[in-house]
């Protein structure tokens, strides 16, 4: 038996191989309600612009409105005969309300319901990543605000490099996640206009209303080109890329949060709620979800370039390579808002060990570049000279197995003899953090403008 849908060509039905390689519903039932919504839209439409009866279209309206709260029960009998969540959809249609249910394709086909479907979900999907980076920036403005003055070793190479407060380093990673968030929303204004109406891919000889769906959808306008509209997923691929970036940035700071948590840095303390045991290790306290974060990324990258990859050599309009775009994306997804509420769970419970942060700041020499510059304002050296000079007095501190502060004014005089006992209060990580001051600098000053800017903006 032939298939209800296009049965009239067919004299025979699909084999099961057939059937298991092109049915959809196994994964675009997640896309129930957006079909739901355009389909609303669209009936409605039709009856507007006199195309049905205002009788079929309301039969339709009640009927989708069953079939979602069936769905939205779990009390829906999804087919893999009926291969995707449209036919699904309107097969089930058919049993509620008979006849009127097969004039809802009308001026439609399933490539630019398809393409409507996915874009409402993409689009939902980027809202929930925008609320989901919102709520991470407000855990590590937290973070930031507790942390504004406290010192911590600054890396470059993951080697001592200069102190600054537990509050900038939070503050970085606020300012990533606010260039992912604008990512997500440009790209939303960008995806925000309607294929439907596209119908195939010519547009149709109906005399529809596109502004009128466009609308009751809440995109911006209809999309200018039937073509494009059927055929590309950019939009998905702005979204993996938006979430590919964001992912990355979690991906480092998991990265930190496993550095910073083991015992020979002891930098923070995890909580008992984001962090696992041994079976075996009694003493253990694991960071398994920074660990884990920090994998999403191999997923969602992995959605990106697999999506491209279908998309890359596919010819104008529909091809069915486009089924492909789903699973990946709403993997991806899932991924990411995982992820995030993971982070922002940690961050908000994160301990920073001050003591330990304190202690490891003034380690590795890291106020040289400190003194260095006391030498040049004081002395007026030249910055080279005064780099030289710093260099042999780390040297000499060094072979003594000390900090620079343990170097007596003696010891500094006979590498320079102008040093003065003033020299030491630029020494300590706190004096170093509070000089510097310039626009986006560690000083606390600094970070407090920058969260109290931030605040102002969530
Ligand atoms: N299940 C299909 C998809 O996900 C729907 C569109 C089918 N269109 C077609 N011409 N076969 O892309």
């Amino acid at each position: 038996d032939s298939n209800k849908m296009w049965g009239g060509r067919f004299a025979a039905g699909p084999d099961a191989i057939m059937e298991a390689i092109n049915a959809s519903i196994g994964f675009d039932q997640r896309l129930a309600a957006q079909d739901i919504e355009g389909s609303r839209a669209h009936a409605a439409m039709l009856a507007a612009c006199d195309i049905i009866t205002d009788s079929d279209a309301e039969a339709i309206r009640e009927g989708l409105l069953t079939v979602l709260s069936e769905i939205e029960a779990g009390d829906f009998n999804f087919s893999t005969a009926l291969e995707d969540i449209h036919m699904n959809v309107e097969a089930r249609l058919k049993d509620l309300i008979g006849t009127p249910a097969g004039r809802l394709h009308t001026a439609r086909s399933r490539n630019d319901q398809v393409a409507v479907d996915f874009r409402l979900w993409v689009r939902d999907q980027c809202d929930a990543a925008i609320s989901g980076i919102t709520a991470l920036i407000a855990a590590l403005l937290g973070q930031a605000e507790r942390g504004a003055d406290m010192v911590m070793p600054g890396f470059t190479h993951l080697q001592s490099a200069q102190p600054v407060t537990w509050g900038h380093h939070m503050m970085a990673y606020v300012e990533m996640l606010g260039r992912d968030r604008a990512r997500f929303q440009d790209a939303r204004t960008r995806m925000n206009e309607s294929p439907l109406g596209a119908a195939a891919l010519a547009g149709t000889s109906f005399p529809i209303d596109r502004e009128m769906t466009a609308k009751a959808l809440g995109f911006d306008r209809p999309m200018a080109n039937s073509l494009d509209a059927v055929s590309d997923r950019d939009f998905a691929l702005e979204y993996l890329s938006s979430a590919t970036i964001c992912a990355m940035h979690l991906s480092r700071l998991a990265e930190e949060l496993v550095i910073w948590s083991s015992a020979q840095f002891r930098f923070v303390a995890l909580s008992d709620r984001f962090s696992t045991g041994s079976s075996i290790m009694p003493q253990k306290k694991n960071p398994d979800a920074a660990e884990l974060i920090r994998a999403k990324i191999g997923r969602i990258l992995g959605a990106q370039v697999g999506l491209l990859t279908v998309m890359k050599g596919l010819p104008l309009t529909y091809s069915k390579d486009m089924q492909e775009d789903k699973e990946k994306v709403f993997d991806a997804a899932d991924s990411l808002m995982l992820a995030l509420a993971a982070m922002e769970g940690m961050m908000g419970d994160l301990k920073p060990n001050a003591k330990v942060l304190a202690e490891a700041a003034g380690a590795g020499f890291a106020t040289a570049t400190d003194l260095a510059d006391w030498l040049v304002r004081t002395l007026n050296l030249p910055f080279r000279e005064a780099h030289h000079v710093t260099g042999a007095l780390v040297k000499k501190a060094e072979d003594k197995d000390a900090d620079l502060a343990d170097l007596s004014l003696a010891e500094m005089q006979e590498v320079n003899a102008d040093i003065t006992q003033d020299v030491f209060s630029v020494l300590t990580p706190q004096a170093s953090v509070a000089s510097r001051t310039s626009y986006g600098g560690t000083a606390p000053g600094q970070v407090h403008t920058q969260i109290a800017r931030w605040r102002a903006k969530l």
